[in-house]
């Protein structure tokens, strides 16, 4: 039996550490956290990466019935984590993006747990070692639990699919059990009601269910079934399973026995303020925006092991995940090399069961070929799971291929940049200097030599960093390279797909970006708020799913260049779209028949006729998007914005306190006469709350025209939060609601 308690409440930290500290026993003189914890508060940029790389400590009391064998899992620690129980040490785990657990042997019942950790960039751990585009932030960042475990308990439990037809799969479910036991194991969800008996032996087990027919799973029809393991009344496992074929093939991606083109982006776990340290709920919610409001079908973790809660969120709301092991070009040696393999085991064996993880990424991205070291994590994926393909990142054309599917970093397409700075500066360096034809992306025979399964794992990225600020034209552009290598990849039967660089705007030290420990290079921002190119992607999906309705334009005279307006693209999966100018119909426009990106599943549709000049009186513009000849979306453009309204919405109305800290996103919008953002309005806003903190502080400064934080309870926030927010003479109010779990 086995008993878990989440444990994030009632942990004291020590921001610095000195040797012999985890034998504190006065450790209640330290801050009182809850976490998930960053070891540093971090302002929104320019702040000091190296702030939050040092060694602190974490102490937590623990009382334990000496009836049971108890154990600690720690989700995730940021990097390096030695553990000590009463003054005692246990043990060392090394890697910030994989789960751990350790034996509590004691027999007091009144227990201090400490946990010094190393939040150093230290070479002998991944990714560590070289450069990284990306910042790693420190602590414990994800859930800690308490186990309980009595008599017969379940580990490493892998429930592998084989599909025999059509619907009809097979299973065997295979575990470790610590005594013999009768069990029974259970498979139920739609149209499925499997249950046997199985007489458990100590040490691995593994028994097989009979042929079933099953509905798939697939982004579509997130179709899950329940997998339970009880011994008589008592639960030892429980797990949500799902049933799907998924094979990158040399002529592209097949689910459930279909081509499936993918459309997908990387995402860093990256937020403003707390780094990583963002509870489990907003892991869930990046995974509804990139489904929802992006449309897309795949996320590749870029470049890492996510969040339990993230990859469940896949499996629920319906995302393929490529996922995969930390690292970032630079491979290291002896004590580096032997993490990065724990790495891949534990990545692995803590996945294995998701139906939404389609591909392992087993190599360090962009890294060079190492033949010993990338021969030895293919294996021990394929030992681990053979059930999946694996991939690994590269960059470098016609590298060793170990692995089942080349997935290829393909940033040629730089519209036209390296030409002209060929011109300007003679030779340059850059890693993208290998294609003489840009159209987009490079075909699967240049890359790889020959053909074989593919996957386009980044494009776009740096080569055109993007505020959310920047002038219009700079955002159609930035919205255009994403689109023109989409349209590539879509009109190349032999790639599986795309997946850009990337979801959002995410930190990095600061030999990477913009100097402000930013890479601009999300289609939405680090709060997520969309720019224009979140359109080019939340455009592709099914109407019937969500209209959208995206016009690349401010509607303004002199934001462009030479005071243009025109063209205007509108990403839409619209049918045709109708154009009002100062109130009057100019009559309804349709895809071009031989437009430059056919290829999308719904390519914009591009006006371009009415031109202004410079200067000359202009109207407010409204464009209409029908389908089937109903208007179901409708984008209206003031030609002289003021500033109308203020609007603040939370994403919640209640909280619920629980041994984690819980957050609301305050969204407040400046917005027209017609509801758009004011792009360039300037300031900040004044919060004031009755309770609960906000993360950044009270100045919430506003980018890009709109203002995010996130107001975060504290262990002694209860019932209600006034939140008043004040720009000017403006002023708005939300309660929130703090319920005790
Ligand atoms: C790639 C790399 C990413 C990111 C991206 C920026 O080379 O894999 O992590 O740095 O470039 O475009």
């Amino acid at each position: 039996m086995e008993l878990r308690q989440r444990i994030n409440d009632q942990w004291f930290f020590s921001a610095t550490y000195q040797s012999g500290l985890e034998k504190e026993k006065a450790f209640t003189a330290f801050e009182a956290v809850q976490l998930p914890h960053n070891t540093v508060e971090l302002t929104y940029n320019y702040f000091d990466e190296k702030s939050y790389q040092k060694k602190t400590c974490y102490f937590r009391k623990l009382n334990l019935k000496n009836d049971s064998r108890h154990f600690v899992r720690f989700e995730g620690v940021m990097a390096v984590a030695d553990v000590y129980l009463n003054g005692e040490y246990l043990t060392t785990h090394k890697g910030g993006y994989t789960p751990f657990e350790v034996e509590l042997i004691t027999s007091q019942a009144e227990n201090i747990l400490a946990v010094v950790v190393d939040s150093s960039e230290r070479e002998d751990v991944p990714p560590f070692g070289g450069a990284i585009d990306y910042l790693t932030y420190g602590g414990i960042y994800r859930d800690v639990f308490l186990i309980e475990r009595q008599g017969a308990y379940v580990t490493e439990p892998f429930f592998k699919i084989e599909n025999l037809e059509a619907k009809n799969y097979r299973a065997d479910l295979s575990f470790n059990l610590s005594e013999k036991a009768q069990l029974q194991v259970q498979l139920k969800g739609e149209g499925l009601a499997v249950t046997f008996e199985h007489e458990g032996q100590v040490g691995s087990n593994e028994l097989a269910f009979p042929a079933m027919t099953v509905k798939e799973w697939s982004p579509e029809t997130p179709q899950l079934y329940e997998l339970t393991v009880l011994e008589g009344n008592d639960c030892l496992y429980q797990t949500k399973v799902g049933f799907r074929r998924a094979v990158f093939t040399k002529e592209g991606f097949y689910l459930n026995g279909e081509n499936y083109p993918i459309i997908g982006l990387n995402r860093h776990q990256d937020y403003p303020y707390v780094g990583y340290a963002m509870p489990e709920e907003w892991q869930v919610e990046d995974v509804r925006v990139l489904k929802e409001e992006l449309g897309l079908n795949m996320v590749r973790t870029s470049h890492y092991p996510q969040s339990p809660a993230f990859i469940a969120a896949c499996d629920e709301l319906g995302l393929l995940v490529f996922e995969e092991i930390p690292g970032w070009q630079h491979i290291g040696t002896g004590e580096w090399q032997a993490v990065l393999l724990q790495n891949v085991e534990e990545m692995v064996v803590r996945d294995r069961n998701h139906p939404s993880i389609v591909l392992w990424g087993v190599r360090v991205n962009e890294s060079g070929d190492d033949h010993g070291l990338y021969t030895k994590t293919n294996a021990l994926c394929r030992q681990l799971d053979p059930t999946r393909q694996t991939g690994g990142v590269r960059y470098l054309e016609k590298s060793e291929f170990l692995e089942d599917v080349y997935t290829m970093n393909d940033f040629s397409y730089d519209g036209g940049d390296i030409k002209r700075l060929k011109q300007e500066l003679g030779e340059i360096a850059t890693y993208d200097n290998v294609q003489t034809k840009r159209i987009g992306l490079r075909t699967v025979e240049q890359v790889a030599g020959e053909k074989v399964p593919y996957l386009v794992t980044e494009y776009a990225g740096h080569m055109y960093p993007t505020k959310r600020f920047d002038q219009e034209e700079r955002l159609i552009e930035h919205a255009m390279r994403h689109a023109v290598v989409l349209n590539a990849a879509y009109a190349n039967p032999n790639i599986s797909g795309a997946v850009g660089w990337c979801a959002f705007d995410y930190h990095t030290h600061e030999n990477f970006g913009s100097g402000d420990r930013f890479c601009y290079h999300g289609v939405m921002d680090n709060f997520r708020v969309s720019k224009f190119a979140a359109g080019v992607y939340a455009s592709q999906q099914d109407p019937a799913i969500r209209p959208v309705l995206a016009p690349l334009t401010n509607w303004t005279r002199g934001d462009r260049n030479m005071g243009q307006s025109m063209p205007i693209y509108v990403f839409t999966n619209c049918d045709k779209v109708e154009v009002r100018y100062n109130g009057k119909s100019r009559g309804f426009y349709e895809r071009e028949a031989n437009g430059a990106l056919n290829h999308l599943p719904y390519p914009p549709i591009v006006l371009k006729e009415f031109n202004f000049l410079w200067g000359e009186p202009f109207g407010p513009l409204d464009i209409i998007g029908y389908l089937n000849d109903e208007v179901v979306a409708v984008k209206e453009y003031a030609n002289d914005p003021v500033l109308s309204d203020f609007l603040l919405t939370s994403s919640h109305d209640t909280l619920v306190q629980s041994d984690a800290w819980a957050a609301t996103k305050l969204t407040m919008k400046f917005v027209d006469q017609k509801g758009n953002l004011l792009p360039f309005l300037m300031g900040s806003v004044r919060l004031e709350t009755t309770g609960g903190e906000i993360l950044g502080g009270q100045d919430v400064p506003i980018i890009g025209g709109s203002a995010v934080c996130w107001l975060r309870t504290l262990p002694e926030t209860h019932g209600e939060i006034k939140v008043t927010a004040r720009y000017g003479k403006l002023s708005q109010e939300v309660t929130i609601r703090v319920e005790k779990q």
